[in-house]
């Protein structure tokens, strides 16, 4: 059995079958009910509804693929059959918690109330992981500057940025921050703050995988700070400590244009998209104690605009006369911060022409912004992990 088959079998057939989602659904049945919720975001329609168990049949596939998996696992000894074998233990598990429970979109977001005008009120779903994630964010009180959404989106973004387009390792399949040595590589400093936010909703939601529980806080976070829609699927898978990346991997802010270019190209990135993420600097700050920078780049820190490109371009950069690391403060209030890589975007030819643009133009900021994230975000998945062909797009709570 290939790869791929194994794993497209494992996935669609093993953590979604129509018996279990039916069982499961039983005492959430407003959800499960297709004639009240349709699941419009599969790729196929949903296989019948079986009258009977299907344990037997589910355990009879268990079995087939636990049999086909150790087989080309204990037949080869290459990087791929490593992959299956994890992708497989953590299948399993997955398996397991869908044995009671199968999320469903419903399961990422409360559905707009509008579609149980008529169920009965103690079945509706008010605690989805997306409007859970939300509360999480707003929680901040006197954190920072009042939002714990840049830190989020910082901890999304670097368990994604790790991917190599080469050796196909990294990215945001595995999440594999949780592990040493990767948690305490110098990039993540601070980052441990978002992973323990986060960590009573893997709780509350067992079966949600730390990569998508992190990515979806990522683009919840970006809409909820005014930003634009972040298409998102699930999909992703824990792995283990063995599928961390080595250190270097993400940007170091004291380089200039070449290392950008040598970091994200290894990602896919081209020059457009480098300078469309940058923009994500719009939001949140330095911190001395992270990262040895200092300070926030924008006058409004939790909301997402395109005045990180705009302050690039109007306001006079100097260096910052300090004992850290050389960055850059505006002439005109000395409150503001620039990196050496935030300010490397207008110097350089090729980033400076794209970095106009978005100071000229927030709608395409965000355009390019929202499709540069959602690709950042699914590096290293492999495609038929996805439980979803087509990105789902998340209503922000303003709009629930
Ligand atoms: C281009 C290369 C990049 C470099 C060199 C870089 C570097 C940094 C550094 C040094 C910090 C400060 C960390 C701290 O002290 O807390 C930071 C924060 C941040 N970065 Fe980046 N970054 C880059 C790209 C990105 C991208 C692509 C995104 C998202 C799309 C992003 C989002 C953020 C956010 C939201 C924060 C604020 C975190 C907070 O407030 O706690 N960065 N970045």
């Amino acid at each position: 059995m290939s790869l791929a088959a194994l794993r497209t079998s494992f996935r669609t057939k093993a953590p979604f079958p129509a018996a279990v989602r039916t069982q499961a659904g039983a005492s959430r049945g407003v959800l499960r009910n297709p004639a009240v919720f349709r699941r419009r975001f599969s790729t196929e329609p949903p296989p019948p509804e079986p009258k009977k168990s299907n344990a037997p049949l589910l355990a009879g596939l268990g079995l087939a693929a636990v049999s086909g998996v150790a087989f080309y696992v204990y037949t080869s000894q290459s990087d791929t059959a490593k992959e299956a074998g994890t992708a497989f233990k953590s299948g399993a598990q997955a398996a397991k918690v869908a044995a009671n429970f199968v999320p469903a979109k419903a399961d990422y977001q409360k559905p707009p109330t509008s579609m149980f005008a008529h169920a009965q009120p103690s079945l509706l779903p008010f605690n989805q992981v997306y409007n859970r994630i939300v509360e999480v964010i707003d929680s901040a009180d006197d954190y920072d500057d009042g939002s714990y959404g840049p830190v989020l989106l910082r901890l999304a973004w670097h368990s994604s940025g790790t991917y190599d387009k080469v050796s196909g390792t990294g990215g945001s399949n595995y999440a594999t921050m949780r592990f040493d040595p990767e948690a305490k590589h110098g990039a993540n400093n601070g980052l441990n703050v978002a992973r323990d936010l986060l960590e009573p909703l893997k709780k509350e939601f067992p079966w949600i995988s730390y990569g998508d529980l992190w990515t979806l806080a990522g683009v919840a976070s970006i809409q909820e700070m005014s930003g634009p829609k972040i298409p998102w699927r699930p999909g992703r898978i824990d792995g283990f400590a063995a599928q961390a990346t080595p250190d270097g991997r993400l940007p170091d802010a004291t380089q200039g244009a070449d290392h950008l270019r040598n970091i994200f190209y290894r990602m896919g990135f081209n020059d457009q998209e480098i300078v469309a993420l940058s923009g994500g600097h719009a939001v949140g700050r330095c911190h001395a104690d992270r990262s040895g920078f200092d300070g926030p780049w924008t006058f409004s820190p939790i909301t997402l605009t395109n005045d990180f490109f705009k302050l690039l371009f109007d306001e006079t950069w100097v260096w910052k006369k300090w004992s850290g690391p050389k960055q850059l403060e505006d002439k005109k209030t000395r409150s503001l911060m620039m990196l050496p890589t935030d300010y490397v975007l207008i110097q350089d030819k090729s980033f400076k022409k794209f970095a106009r643009q978005y100071a000229d133009d927030q709608d395409l900021f965000f355009k390019d912004f929202a499709a540069a994230v959602s690709r950042l975000f699914e590096l290293g998945v492999p495609t038929s992990q996805f439980v979803s062909s087509d990105p789902w797009i998340m209503k922000s709570s303003d709009e629930e």
